[in-house]
């Protein structure tokens, strides 16, 4: 049964700016650069769906100024708080910031030459409707653009054992919940199932050997740990341990990361 009653398992508001500044290093290149190959002109009217604290959306706001606008959404207020905070404090006037679901945006249909979307699909027990409803955001002709990670797909050398395990516990949060952490490979089914023909796909993959954004991963898996205590997937001296293991390796230049693989899937709408 779709279960539209659900919570986003991760922090918001302040208290997940920092992680986000962080994921936005590792993957905002590969997100610019899908931006870039779609095409990003000025005048474009441009919609964001789960927002976070707005980082994407800025960026999209730069682009398409002076007379394109961006409207981005986001289910949680203290999301939409931080995001109007950065739009106010890099000067733009051409966004417009929501609180509101993506399985009904409330935003008016057809009306968006682009409507995108990164890591939120994932989260929800019934991805293909929220990506439907996207659809119906563009007018013909525009294009759906999401980026969805596989948790089934990142490096780690040497092998870790901490590494390890933070993946197997986030995938098995995942179905536990009924979310999508391994939507990345499907997801130009996905597309094809709501009515988005002909998708066309690319990679959002990164490695780091140092620099903070490699503490992404640990700073995500103390916000999910709470999560799995209370499943009884993991115990409470594991998650600690599991956590501090990560933020080591994340601090050691000798080994290598590679981030959960982004899939980028993009449609021009009928
Ligand atoms: C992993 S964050 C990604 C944020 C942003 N897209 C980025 O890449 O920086 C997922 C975001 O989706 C939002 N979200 C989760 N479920 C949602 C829903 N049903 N409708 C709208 N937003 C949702 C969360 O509040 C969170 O801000």
């Amino acid at each position: 049964m779709t279960q539209h009653s659900e919570h986003y398992i991760l922090a918001t508001g302040g208290k997940d700016v920092e992680r986000l500044r962080l994921l936005h290093q590792v993957y905002g290149p590969g997100t610019e650069a899908l931006f870039r190959r779609i095409g990003l002109r000025d005048g474009l009217r441009v919609a964001e769906i789960g927002c976070g604290s707005g980082n994407i959306a800025c960026w999209v706001a730069e682009q398409v100024r002076p007379t394109g606008t961006v409207v981005a959404i986001d289910n949680s207020t203290a999301q939409i708080e931080q995001a109007s905070r950065q739009a106010h404090a890099r000067g733009l006037r051409n966004i417009e910031f929501q609180v509101a679901d993506a399985y009904s945006p409330r935003l008016a249909e057809g009306s968006f030459d682009v409507a995108y979307c990164r890591l939120v699909l994932m989260h929800l027990t019934d991805p293909g409707k929220a990506l439907s409803a996207m659809g119906r955001l563009v007018r013909p002709g525009g294009t759906v653009v999401c980026e969805e990670m596989d948790l089934g797909c990142w490096l780690c050398d040497p092998p870790a054992e901490a590494m390890r395990r933070f993946f197997e516990l986030n995938d098995a949060l995942g179905e536990r919940r009924h979310e999508h952490f391994r939507l990345g490979a499907s997801l130009h089914r996905l597309f094809r199932q709501a009515g988005l023909a002909r998708p066309e796909v690319g990679t959002n993959f990164t490695l780091a050997l140092r620099g903070e954004q490699k503490r992404l991963l640990g700073m995500t898996f103390q916000e999910f740990a709470p999560e799995l205590v209370r499943e009884g997937l993991a115990s409470q001296s594991d998650v600690e341990r599991i956590a501090g293991e990560l933020m080591m390796l994340a601090d050691d230049e000798t080994t290598l990361f590679g981030f959960p693989l982004v899939v980028q899937v993009w449609a021009t709408a009928g």
